[in-house]
């Protein structure tokens, strides 16, 4: 039989704190929360009467429900109020001393039989625990943020936790309507270990000027469907949080030098820019704790924006290709109003891409989300030929050729012959350096990178790569002509795997190793990362999905340029494309599909 657990304490009411308040009040079990004085004790309470109020405005809680939940918490300052609980969950700031000093007390204050947890996300339980005269009964249950949407707790077992104390937590995490995944005491546990490189590496991004916040943050929602991007996710957790985190999976998990948290953060800790708490992390919001974002002086000009500043006028676009980018291009342009001129290295081809471009508009017809009439324009705006000569008088030319830099350079060179002057030359290289195209013509000036994802018709996002040597007015341009498109153009520099590779490939890398590590199984990470961060998909899902050849070769060009030794292709992925399962393409990857 499972323990039951009537009385419950929450120590610390910050972030995380409120929110686990809240989860165990919903769900009929009564709090007693502590915090250290009467002004921090008045925030949490009024954190979570906002919280319930948000909840009741959107329909998801009823009056009645939110009058008894909060009926259910009694705030108190001081741990002495929490004699009688069955178990206590800590959640005050990420310092080990401070942890283990609320820890002694705690055994000492509250009955034998209580289970003393910690929400930690990196400390080691196992050094919390030895605070106790009771280490068997210390376990970490890690909520995630915030506490009362996300439904994945990883549980954690020191190896003195008594397996009884496990399933009482297990049942209790059941009972709360959560998923929990079991695993042992390692820094960053699962979610953390893979989220907290993303996350650092974007701010190194943001610091370095590589491309604005709001670039990055639009490049991981749009490109990876993410909830939220990586700066918006940081001004979440709290910075100061985030900052400790870092720090201690630095100094735990081996050296990391993607965990060594990037200056700019220590310095925004420093000026009390912790992030949505303080009102002002990465953005600005309109009071401290609010989730809305205000402009600052940051903020683009909605102006500017549309202004597109320099831009020139984009009539007739040529399209050079004959794959699948290249065809969703062709489909993209002309849909939006574009002359198009298609280029493919002889007729038959073309007649193949004219075919499946019309698949592709008549499934829109079929699906009621096209008119006939303006696929007939559509298709009527695009003209097909075998020779670049037919580019002489374009605005713009996208190329979508074969991804190698040799056929690429010598295509570049002849369109720098052919074109006229003015024209923006685009290459939608995923994995290139821009520059080296650019430099194949006399005018690197307007060239740019314009990397857009499959499927081109579907995916809103457009990646524009500026190199050293592009003009200001080449750059607005291809973020205008996005814009027509219906797309959003994130501008970044011309770096291998641009934003989006850069950050999505070490992290599906990372958890690779984690499993290849017997750390966990393939599918309580999947879960750690949907339920825990609201991915769309688990790492090894996705890794099935774009094809572990493809995976291997884009994390092995991010490792080569940057030599990051973090970004070594995990052996488990070099061995599974060596073996040729590639995923769901060759009906196996991490995961056998064939049955499917
Ligand atoms: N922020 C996140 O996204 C997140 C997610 C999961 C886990 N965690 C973990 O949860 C814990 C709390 O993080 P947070 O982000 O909520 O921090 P926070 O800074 O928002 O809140 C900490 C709270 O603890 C209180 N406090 C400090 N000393 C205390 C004491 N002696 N007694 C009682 N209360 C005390 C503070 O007044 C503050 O309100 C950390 O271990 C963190 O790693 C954080």
């Amino acid at each position: 039989m499972a323990r039951e657990f009537s009385t419950v304490g929450v120590v610390g009411l910050g972030t995380m704190g409120a929110g686990i308040v809240e989860v165990f009040a919903r769900n009929g079990i009564d709090v007693v929360a502590v915090e250290i004085s009467v002004p921090a004790l008045e925030r949490g309470r009024a954190t979570l009467k906002g919280s319930t109020d948000r909840a009741v405005a959107k329909g998801k809680l009823a009056e009645a429900d939110r009058d008894a939940l909060h009926e259910r918490v009694h705030f108190e300052v001081g741990l002495d109020a929490l004699h009688s609980v069955d178990l206590v969950i800590e959640a005050v700031p990420e310092h080990l001393d401070l942890k283990q000093r609320i820890f002694a007390e705690l055994d000492r204050v509250c009955r034998p039989e209580t289970i003393l947890a910690t929400n930690t996300s990196s400390l080691s339980v196992t050094e919390i625990s030895v605070a106790t005269s009771r280490p068997n009964q210390v376990i970490g249950i890690h909520f995630f943020n915030p506490a009362p949407v996300m439904k994945l707790v990883e549980v954690v077992r020191t190896v003195v936790t008594a397996p009884e104390v496990v399933a009482d937590v297990e049942a209790l995490c059941a009972r709360l309507g959560k998923v929990d995944v079991t695993i042992n005491d390692r820094a960053g546990f699962i979610a953390n270990a893979l989220l907290f490189g993303y996350l650092n590496h974007a701010v190194g991004m943001f610091e370095s000027h590589y491309a604005t916040r709001e670039d990055i943050d639009a490049a991981m929602k749009l490109g990876c469907g993410l909830p939220m991007g990586p700066l918006a996710l940081m001004d979440l957790i709290g910075l100061d949080t985030a900052y400790e985190i870092l720090d201690t999976m630095y100094r735990r998990g081996g050296r990391d030098r993607r965990h060594a948290p990037v200056p700019l953060l220590k310095q925004m800790v420093t000026a009390g820019l912790l992030g949505r708490k303080s009102g002002r992390g990465f953005y600005t919001y309109e009071r401290p704790g609010s989730p809305v974002v205000v402009p600052d002086e940051a903020t683009p000009l909605a102006t500017e924006v549309a202004a597109g500043d320099g831009a020139r006028a984009i009539t007739k676009v040529g399209v050079v290709g004959s794959g699948t980018m290249a065809t969703g291009i062709i489909e993209v342009f002309a849909k939006a109003g574009y002359e198009v001129v298609s280029v493919t290295r002889g007729m038959e081809k073309s007649a193949t891409v004219c075919e499946a471009v019309k698949t592709s508009l008549n499934k829109g017809v079929v699906r009621g989300k096209l008119a006939e009439a303006d696929r007939d324009a559509a298709l009527g705006r695009i003209s097909w030929s075998a020779t670049l000569d037919h580019l002489a008088d374009v605005d713009l030319v996208v190329e979508a050729v074969v991804e190698e830099l040799s056929v690429k350079k010598a295509l570049f060179a002849s369109l720098d012959e052919i074109c006229k002057p003015g024209v923006v030359l685009a290459t939608t290289t995923s994995s290139l350096p821009v520059i080296d195209v650019a430099m194949a013509t006399q005018r690197p000036a307007d060239v740019v990178g314009l990397h857009f994802f499959n499927p081109a018709p579907v995916m809103p996002l457009v990646e524009v790569v500026r190199t050293i040597r592009t003009s200001p007015e080449a750059t607005a341009t291809a973020r205008a002509v996005c814009a027509a498109l219906g797309k959003t153009g994130v501008v970044c520099g011309d770096r291998s795997g641009f934003i989006v590779n850069a950050l999505l490939f070490p992290y599906l890398n990372d958890a690779v190793k984690m499993l290849e590590a017997s750390y966990s199984t393939a599918d309580d990470i999947d879960h750690a990362m949907k339920l825990g961060c609201g991915y769309p998909m688990g790492p090894f899902e996705l890794l099935d999905v774009v094809g572990l050849d493809v995976s291997l070769a884009i994390q092995r060009e991010l490792y080569l340029e940057l030599r990051e030794p973090g970004f070594a292709p995990a052996p488990l992925l070099e061995h599974l494309v060596t073996a040729g399962y590639l995923g769901r393409k060759t009906r196996r990857g991490f995961r056998d599909h064939s049955h499917r």
